[in-house]
């Protein structure tokens, strides 16, 4: 038996010979935003403008983009952060009712399977901490605050130096269900495909912002999903980036 036969199957696709979805058997959907919970203290996300964006050239963007791993030790500012949160998973459309939101990022079936979560060291106005983006409001919810950020996130970033000095980790974490509520089992390779999309559309923001970014999976699963507050089952850490100035 091939030693990463089950791994390589994972990577087809297996549409059209699964098992009938939650969705096809007339399962209510999972709701599109995680509720806020108990946590009441959001923080509103101010507008931005094209005042922000100091490339707009898109071939120039593409051509340019790189990881960096270099930060300045420099705040990023707020607006800039709400720039770069609505170009990875801002909520721009509801289509029908509460059946899918529409993004600047795309997603199989529009399921949108992932929560945007901040490990937030150095922006102007919030303090260090742990924060969850609510797309649709386009706002903060804040965690907890954690002085001791930069060594729990490189820690947490498998020892990863980089990390730790980054102005803000996005960490993605996925709830699985909202995938599998429509796509069963085909839903999994696509979720995670959506994950490249959403790490793709931050570098280029970030190009287009003059920030520097790098994209993260060699991370500790248990000491992220920690860090992020998450079970680990129904929700859990697939990606990051980490982002500063550069
Ligand atoms: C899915 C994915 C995971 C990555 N994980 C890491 C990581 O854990 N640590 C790291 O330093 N770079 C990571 N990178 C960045 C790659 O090393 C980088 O993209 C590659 O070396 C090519 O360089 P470039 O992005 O500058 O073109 C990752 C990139 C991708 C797309």
């Amino acid at each position: 038996m091939e030693k990463y036969e089950t791994q390589r199957e994972f990577m087809k696709s297996s549409f059209g010979r699964g098992a009938e979805s939650d969705q096809n058997r007339g399962l209510a959907q999972p709701p599109l935003q995680k509720p806020r919970g108990q946590k009441a203290e959001t923080i509103e996300l101010p507008l931005f403008g094209e005042d922000l964006i100091v490339e707009s050239n898109v071939f120039r963007c593409i051509a340019e983009r790189r990881s960096r791993r270099d930060f300045k030790d420099e705040a990023l500012a707020l607006a800039e952060l709400s720039y770069l949160l609505w170009a990875t998973q801002g909520v721009q459309e509801i289509k029908g009712d509460n059946y899918a939101t529409l993004r600047p990022v795309p997603s199989g079936g529009a399921r949108h399977a992932y929560e945007t979560y901040l490990a937030l060291g150095s922006v102007e106005g919030l303090q260090k901490g742990l924060y969850r983006y609510l797309p649709i409001e386009h706002s903060l919810l804040f965690l907890y605050q954690e002085n001791n950020l930069a060594e729990k996130i490189k820690g947490a970033a498998g020892g990863q130096d980089f990390a730790g000095k980054a102005a803000v980790n996005f960490i993605w974490a996925c709830l699985p269900y909202r995938g599998e509520w429509r796509y069963a089992e085909s839903s999994h390779k696509v979720m995670l495909l959506d994950a490249g999309h959403i790490g793709q559309a931050l570098y280029l923001a970030c190009q287009s912002l003059g920030l520097g970014n790098c994209a993260l999976a060699a991370y500790d699963q248990q000491r992220m999903d920690e860090l992020i507050q998450v079970d680990g089952k129904d929700e859990f850490t697939v990606y990051m980036s980490a982002v500063g100035r550069v």
